[in-house]
Formats: structure tokens, C-alpha cells, sequence
């Protein structure tokens, strides 16, 4: 039997050197964690990755009950709540994790692109923890966040195409690595997200106790859930005839102001009174938006098999942004993939909407493509970035023809 009287005393020092970096080691060495954090509009989130792909703590403090009152995001009002709730967001889903701050791997952060003083927020406190504690701090790309994070919940090989939907913007891309994305199109103008919001705050739909929680998209989608008919009123198709892959959404957004007043005038609609026809108006208004999603989504899956950007064995879309969160919109997004054998996937609902996962996610994708980062200042906020290289102009020029899809009550 061994004794400690049997070991040497320098033995007995090695042994007792060996246990504490044993105990002291980073949590399961092969394995990498991330503490991500995203404060780029109107959530503050904050969430523990590891490199298995499983979420060890996620805390979100969403501000959209609050920017419900002002249809839209208030900048202001977003930054001063980033502010209040930012170091309980992150202490809390350290301590939820389980394990200690010191043990992950790295700090990821969004610092592109967003509102400024939203940004800023965020990039402040991620500088302060990496400083802290001595970690690498990854400077993360929200809408490249958005795109990757399906890899978390779905075996996706590069390349794939991806649209992205949200509040804040709406994107056709090619992702032919985690650092290297094509942009094939985006929108002109407003972002679905932003017009479904505003539409919903002009139709009073909060007033609707079934649909006052909801972000005005989900309300929509209630609504227009409960029409009889999809195509009670007309909207135009926005861009049918121009062949890119490029959006806009201010048209319908006129043509909707437009049905509205017209019924409000008819019904003689005062104050918060709704007008009966809320359900079809909803109903055609999204049918037209997603007529509009899928005409430009077939054009992008057409040219990028007309380029040989796609290999025939793994023809994947991943939809993701708050507004691929619409079951009527990803449903046809299916539907138009089964015709050209595409798997059209989409993260979790959570996922698809703002949230820390989808950050430190992407900060563990990039460790594992053993990127290099320099130090992340605020001179690294970027509210109006880019994503990758833009070739929207190669599209238009290659004029491929898609006509409008005929959109079935599913
Ligand atoms: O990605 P996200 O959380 O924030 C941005 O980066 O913009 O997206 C928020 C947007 C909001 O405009 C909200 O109305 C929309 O996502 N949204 C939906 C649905 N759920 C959330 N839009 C349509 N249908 C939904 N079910
Ligand atoms: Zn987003």
C-alpha cells in the first residue's frame, strides 16, 4: 500500500501540483465555451455555448412590450434599458451556467450591425469582462450570427443560402464559410419585420387581448390565421417585373394605409374601434409579402445552380430573423424548396429572434476556424455594416425570369 510516508517529499510536491491544475484546469479541456452577448436593437441577451453545441445558460431581457407604445424601436429608450439590464443579464446566465467565468474560453460581442448606442453597450461590457478575466473578446457580426446559429440545431454543410428576415433588415446570401458570405440581395427600403410592426400598431391590434403580447408580425400572423379569405383586398406585388434579388416593402405599406382608411372612412371607425375586415386585411397583406419573399428567394436558388454555387447534394436554405418565426411565410418557403429539392430549415423560434446563443455560437464557430481577432475597441461598432461581398448587380444582370406563385390557404 502506498503511504505518504513511503513517497519523497518531491513526489509528494508533484502529486499535490498535479491535483491542483487538475481541479484549477479550463472546464473539460477538448471542449470550448463562449459567453456571448447581443445588445444590437432591442434585446439585451446574454448566453453560455459550448462547443457540442449545447447552451449551458441563456438570459434575454426583451424590450418589446415596452417599444409595443411607440411602434418601433425608440433608440433612447433601447439604450437606457441595454444599460439597466446588461450586468444582470450576464451575471445571471454566468451563474446559471454552472460553471466559473474564468474557465470559458472567450467572450464574443456584437458589434455590427445595430442601433450605435445599443452597440456601444454591449461592446463596453464585453471589453470590461474579457479585460477582467484575461479571456479573448470576438467581435461578432449580428446578421452572420442570425445565418450560422441554424448549424446549432441542423447538420448544414457550407454552402448554403440563407434568408434573413427581421425587424431590422431582410437579405438573400450565399454562406460559403463562417467567414465569407456572398450577398446576392436586400432590401431597398424598410425590413418586413419594421412594416409588419407599424401595421399592426395602425390596425390597434394590442388592443385585441389575444394578440397584446405579441410582436406586431406574430399579431399579423394570428389574424390573418383567421380570415376567410386570403385575397379579400389587392396589393400589388412589390418589384414582380425586376429581375434581382433585391426587396422592398414601402409599397404595401402605402396600399395597406390606403385599404385602411378606406374601410375606417366606410365603417365611420373612431378612436380604438377596429375595423370588421381586420382578419382579411392582415391575410392579404401578408399573402403579398410572402409572394414577394419566395419570387426572390426562386431567383437566388435558380442562379446560384445557374453558377454552380450550390453542389446538387446538399441544397440547404436556412431562414432565420425574428420574422422567420411566421409559420405562413416558412411553410411556402417549403413548399417552393421541395419543387427545386431544397431543404429549407429554420432554428428554433427563440433562436430565430435576437438572443445570446446565437452570438457566442458564432464566437465558437470562428475559435473552431481558428480565426485570428485583434483587440475589439468601440471603434469596431458598426451600426450600418455590410454583410460579405456584395454581387446583387451579377444578379440583376443574369435577368432570371420567375414568375409570381400562386399562395394556397394552408
Ligand atoms: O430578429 P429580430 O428579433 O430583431 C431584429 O433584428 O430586427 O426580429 C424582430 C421582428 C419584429 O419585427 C417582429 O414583429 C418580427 O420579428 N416577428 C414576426 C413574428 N414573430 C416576430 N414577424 C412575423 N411573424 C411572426 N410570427
Ligand atoms: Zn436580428
Amino acid at each position: 500500500m502506498l503511504t505518504s510516508s513511503s513517497l519523497s517529499k518531491t513526489s509528494v510536491l508533484r502529486l499535490s501540483t498535479y491535483i491542483h491544475r487538475q481541479l484549477n484546469r479550463p472546464y473539460f479541456a477538448s471542449t470550448q465555451t463562449v459567453l456571448g452577448i447581443e445588445t444590437s436593437c432591442d434585446d439585451t441577451g446574454c448566453a453560455i455555448v459550448d462547443s457540442n453545441a449545447k447552451v449551458l445558460s441563456e438570459t434575454l431581457f426583451s424590450q418589446n412590450i415596452v417599444h409595443l407604445r411607440y411602434g418601433g424601436v425608440n433608440p433612447t429608450v433601447a439604450r437606457d434599458l441595454h444599460r439597466d439590464n446588461i450586468e444582470l443579464a450576464v451575471s445571471t446566465a454566468i451563474q446559471n451556467s454552472k460553471i466559473e467565468v474564468q474557465n470559458v474560453n472567450a467572450v464574443a460581442v456584437t458589434v455590427k450591425p445595430g442601433l450605435l448606442a445599443s452597440l456601444q453597450i454591449g461592446v463596453k461590457y464585453g471589453m470590461f469582462l474579457a479585460k477582467k478575466y484575461n479571456k479573448v473578446l470576438i467581435p461578432i457580426h449580428h446578421m452572420e450570427a442570425h445565418a450560422l446559429v441554424a448549424r446549432m440545431f441542423h447538420t448544414i454543410n457550407f454552402p448554403f443560402i440563407a434568408l434573413l428576415i427581421s425587424g431590422g433588415h431582410c437579405l438573400l446570401c450565399l454562406v460559403r464559410d463562417v467567414n465569407d458570405f456572398i450577398l446576392l440581395g436586400e432590401t431597398l427600403d424598410n425590413a418586413p419585420g419594421e412594416i409588419l410592426d407599424k401595421m399592426a400598431r395602425r390596425l390597434k391590434l394590442r388592443n385585441i387581448p389575444d394578440y397584446s403580447k405579441f410582436p406586431g408580425g406574430r399579431a399579423i400572423e394570428l389574424a390573418a390565421g383567421s380570415a376567410n379569405k386570403l385575397d379579400y383586398f389587392h396589393f400589388p406585388v412589390p418589384m414582380a417585373r425586376v429581375r434581382d434579388c433585391n426587396f422592398s416593402f414601402s409599397g404595401l405599406k402605402n396600399a395597406f394605409d390606403k385599404h385602411l382608411a378606406a374601410k375606417e372612412f366606410n365603417h365611420g371607425i373612431l378612436g380604438d374601434e377596429i375595423i370588421p375586415e381586420v382578419n382579411e386585411l392582415c391575410a392579404s397583406f401578408q399573402m403579398a409579402i410572402v409572394q414577394h419573399i419566395i419570387q426572390r428567394t426562386e431567383r437566388a436558388i435558380k442562379f446560384c445552380e445557374l453558377n454552380n454555387f450550390i453542389t446538387s447534394d446538399n441544397k440547404t436554405i436556412v431562414v432565420s430573423g425574428g420574422v422567420a418565426c411566421n409559420n405562413f411565410i416558412f411553410k411556402h418557403l417549403q413548399l417552393l424548396g421541395n419543387d427545386f429539392g431544397f431543404n429549407v430549415v429554420r432554428p428554433p423560434p427563440k433562436v430565430c429572434t435576437d438572443n445570446g446563443v446565437m452570438i457566442a455560437w458564432n464566437g465558437i464557430e470562428k475559435m473552431k476556424k481558428k480565426l485570428s481577432f485583434k483587440k475589439v475597441t468601440l471603434n469596431d461598432v458598426d451600426p450600418a455594416a455590410a454583410l460579405g461581398v456584395n454581387i446583387s448587380k451579377r444578379v440583376a444582370a443574369a435577368g432570371i425570369q420567375v414568375k409570381l406563385r400562386k399562395i394556397k390557404h394552408l
